[in-house]
């Protein structure tokens, strides 16, 4: 028989898939979508299992990536709320490896911490995990999205305080920016988006939209429609 060369490299792809501008997304009339939003959204731009399918290369790729540090844990850093979703699957995932790789694994602490911005323009990390861990340790941060970057920068630099030994960083969307460069690249992601404002799979708009499953394009005139509700 003739020897069949494979055409398909082993590395995946870890720079992110990207999704042209000229593409608006899916009709919604395709999607089984959730009552209270259905008059929000303007169009599905990925759907929940091409979410998974991505995510499942990512995983798959990380798993290849790290599980020779052996028997070191691999710090996973979960950024909420947005990446909560994201980090969840990724997790499962990796897992999933783990359970079908006889020789290889790849042991995983898991970490959450939320971000905020402070009115002088801070961003301040409210640890909800004892983040002196991260000392001498390999870090994963996993978030949702990077549109400029400047967070995530600011992020890692404050995390640089704790004096991890690696730092790297999935981020599951990167956006394409029309007017500013953004100056962050991730190690790690899924895809790359146009500039629109997106919500669904835990990614929202003031707290709503994180309980829609696919990833939809909001429809500008809805921006105003939920504000935030002074306490
Ligand atoms: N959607 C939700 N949160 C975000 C976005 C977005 O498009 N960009 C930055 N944070
Ligand atoms: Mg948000």
């Amino acid at each position: 028989m003739a020897e069949m060369k494979s055409t398909v490299e082993n590395r995946i792809q870890t720079d992110p898939l990207v999704i042209s501008d000229s593409f608006e997304g899916y009709s919604l009339t395709y999607f089984n979508l959730p009552l209270h939003y259905r008059d929000d959204l303007q169009s599905v731009l990925i759907p929940y299992g091409f979410v998974q399918d991505r995510i499942e290369a990512l995983a798959n790729q990380i798993f290849a990536d790290w599980h020779i540090n052996l028997p070191e844990q691999l710090i996973c850093l979960c950024v909420l709320k947005g990446g909560y979703r994201f980090f969840s699957d990724l997790i499962s995932k990796i897992q999933l490896n783990n359970r079908l790789h006889n020789c290889r694994s790849l042991p995983m602490s898991l970490e959450f911490i939320r971000t905020r911005n402070q009115p002088n323009d801070q961003l301040e990390i409210i640890g909800l995990s004892d983040l002196h861990r991260l000392k001498n340790r390999n870090i994963l941060i996993i978030q949702d999205i990077i549109d400029t970057g400047s967070r995530v920068d600011i992020l890692k630099q404050k995390l640089e305080h704790f004096q991890p030994k690696s730092m790297h960083v999935v981020s599951l969307f990167m956006k394409r920016q029309s007017d500013k460069a953004c100056i962050f690249k991730p190690d790690y992601c899924g895809f790359e988006i146009p500039d629109h404002f997106v919500v669904g799979y835990a990614l929202d708009h003031n707290e709503y939209f994180r309980d829609l499953e696919h990833v939809c394009i909001l429809k500008e005139s809805v921006m105003s429609k939920y504000k935030i509700i002074d306490k």
